[in-house]
């Protein structure tokens, strides 16, 4: 299966899949590009230094963010992508782009939606005092962070906790779920029903 990831900053979690998933061949799944809105993104130098193709697209290079969408979709289609994976992508799609990859759009989250979505989920987390926190993996839908929940790992938070050291462990169980998650994607074991993900393999 070929997987593009969408990546805006250091992505820890790109080099995860690079490392765990990458032309593994008993998931037959290859990174075929990825996909940078930032040109200073650490995630570019990570996918290079494997080998594997980087496209950079910027909003601001565009007229609208439809025409944002149709060159992501352009390198989507040029490397034949049939899973779209968001490790760290801080751009929204439009709703054109969301329905024509519904149910092939993986997104990680830190946080355990539906609490805390958006971009500030750490810091929103800790200034609600919640107890508990964790990581969401979740199929993109057209809301922000709403799509069906596919995987969530919980994780306690320290009186002690600044957001440095909350994200740091949240990205700790990030790293083991984000593989797992997408390697069920790809062996055909997620069965989206609604809002509700099952997992095939386990159905009697
Ligand atoms: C992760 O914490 C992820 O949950 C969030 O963005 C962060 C990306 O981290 N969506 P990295 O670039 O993979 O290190």
């Amino acid at each position: 299966m070929n997987i593009a990831v969408l990546a805006s900053g250091s992505g820890t979690n790109l080099q995860v899949l690079i490392e765990q998933l990458h032309e593994d061949t008993a998931t037959d799944i290859n990174i075929s590009v990825v996909i940078s809105d930032r040109k200073q993104a650490y995630a570019l130098t990570r996918a290079k230094n494997a080998g594997i193709p980087t496209q950079i697209v910027r909003s601001k290079d565009y007229v609208s963010r439809v025409e944002f969408d149709a060159e992501i979709t352009r390198h989507i289609e040029n490397y034949s992508v049939e899973l779209i994976v968001l490790a760290g992508f801080m751009k929204l799609f439009q709703l054109p782009f969301v329905r024509k990859y519904q149910n092939r759009i993986i997104n990680i989250h830190p946080s355990l939606l539906p609490a805390f979505p958006g971009a500030t989920a750490v810091a929103d987390s800790l200034k609600k005092g919640v107890k508990v926190t964790g990581v969401t993996v979740h199929y993109v839908d057209e809301g922000v962070d709403t799509g069906p929940i596919i995987a969530q790992t919980s994780i306690p938070v320290y009186d002690t906790d600044d957001e440095e050291s909350l994200h740091k462990r949240i990205q700790i169980e990030e790293h083991k779920l984000f593989p797992q998650v997408i390697r069920a994607h790809a062996q055909g074991n997620l069965k989206v029903i609604g809002q509700k993900v099952i997992s095939v393999s386990s159905e009697s």
